[in-house]
C-alpha cells in the first residue's frame, strides 16, 4: 500500500536534484534487466559503515520506512545527502528529525538485526544549493555510539580515489531496476570514476542539471546497466577504502550516457569534521 507513495517520493528525490525522471516509455536499457542497478547482494557486516535511513512515521513499516542511505564517518556522526532532509522532499522543516532512525548493522531490511538509532541533531552543509544540488551533504549526530571500527574514513583532495579510472563501489537499498524495484536487501555495484571532463558533457548545464566538478564526481560503467538509483541517495561512493562521494542525483538509472553524479566529500571534510570537534550540530 505505501509502495506507490515510496515511487511518489522517489520522483520528488530526483525533481528536487534537478534531473529529469526517464520516460516511462523509453526503451529499457541494459539497466532493466540487471538487477542499487546491475550489483549483488552485500553483507553490511563487510561494509559496516553503511547505515539505511529510515522513518516509520513517513514512510511507512515496509522495508522499515527506508528512504536514503547514508554513512558513518565517526561513531556517532553519519554523512547522507542535504537533499535526503530538505524540506521540499520531506513536506516539513528540515529541524524534524525526531523520528529518524539510522539502520545499522542489517543486511535486510526484513530482518530484525543490528540497531536502530535515533538522530539528536542534524545539520545541513550551508553551502548546499537545492537548485543545482551542488554540496549536497548532511550530518546527522547520532543519540548512541557505533563501534569505532565500524566507521568509513573520508577522502581528502589528493586521494588517487578521485583520479579518472578508479575503481569504485555504490551501496544502498534503492531501486535496482529504474522502475521501483525497491531492495529488502543491501546491494552493491562496481562503477568507474570518470574524468570530470566525461561528466561535464554528459550534464552541461540543460534541464537534466549541471555538472560542477568543484562539488560534485560522477561515476559509471562505459556500456551502462551498473548505478545507484532512487533510494540510494545519501548512500556511499567509495574508492580504495575511504568514502569519495554520496549519492546525488543522475539522469535516469544505469544509462551509458547518464553516470551517477555524487557529492564530493573533498572540499566538505572540514565541514564535517568541524561539526565532530565540538561544534555541535544543532537542528533538531
Ligand atoms: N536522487 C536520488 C535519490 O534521492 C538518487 C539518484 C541517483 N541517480 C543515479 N542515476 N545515480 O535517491
Amino acid at each position: 500500500m505505501r509502495r506507490p507513495f515510496a515511487r511518489a517520493l522517489a520522483g520528488a528525490l530526483t525533481l528536487v536534484a534537478g534531473a529529469a525522471v526517464a520516460p516511462l516509455a523509453q526503451a529499457p536499457t541494459a539497466a532493466a534487466d540487471s538487477v542499487v542497478i546491475g550489483g549483488q547482494p552485500v553483507k553490511v557486516a563487510d561494509s559496516p559503515w553503511v547505515v539505511a535511513l529510515a522513518s516509520r512515521d513517513r514512510f511507512g513499516g515496509i522495508r522499515d520506512g527506508q528512504f536514503c542511505g547514508g554513512v558513518l564517518v565517526a561513531p556517532t556522526t553519519v554523512v547522507t545527502a542535504a537533499h535526503c532532509l530538505g524540506r521540499q522532499v520531506l513536506g516539513g522543516p528540515v529541524d524534524s528529525v525526531a523520528d529518524f532512525r539510522v539502520i545499522t548493522g542489517r543486511t535486510e531490511l526484513r530482518a530484525p538485526d543490528g540497531r536502530e538509532i535515533a538522530v539528536r541533531a542534524a545539520r545541513v552543509n550551508p553551502a548546499y544549493d537545492p537548485g543545482t544540488n551542488a554540496g549536497d551533504l548532511a550530518v546527522l549526530e547520532l543519540a548512541e555510539a557505533v563501534p569505532a571500527d565500524h566507521v568509513l574514513p573520508m577522502a581528502g583532495d589528493g586521494h588517487p580515489g578521485y583520479e579518472a579510472g578508479t575503481g569504485a563501489a555504490v551501496y544502498g537499498w534503492g531501486d535496482t531496476s529504474g522502475f521501483g524495484d525497491y531492495a529488502y536487501g543491501l546491494r552493491a555495484a562496481q562503477v568507474t570514476v570518470l574524468d570530470d571532463e566525461v561528466c561535464r558533457r554528459a550534464y552541461p548545464g540543460n534541464s537534466d542539471g549541471q555538472y560542477r566538478a568543484d562539488s560534485m564526481v560522477c561515476a559509471g560503467d562505459r556500456s551502462g546497466g551498473k548505478d545507484a538509483c532512487q533510494g540510494d541517495s545519501g548512500g556511499p561512493l567509495v574508492a580504495r577504502g575511504r568514502l569519495i562521494g554520496l549519492v546525488s542525483w543522475g539522469r535516469g538509472c544505469g544509462r551509458a550516457d547518464s553516470p551517477g553524479v555524487y557529492t564530493r566529500i573533498a572540499p566538505l571534510i572540514d565541514f564535517v569534521s568541524g561539526l565532530q570537534r565540538g561544534g555541535r550540530p544543532s537542528g533538531v
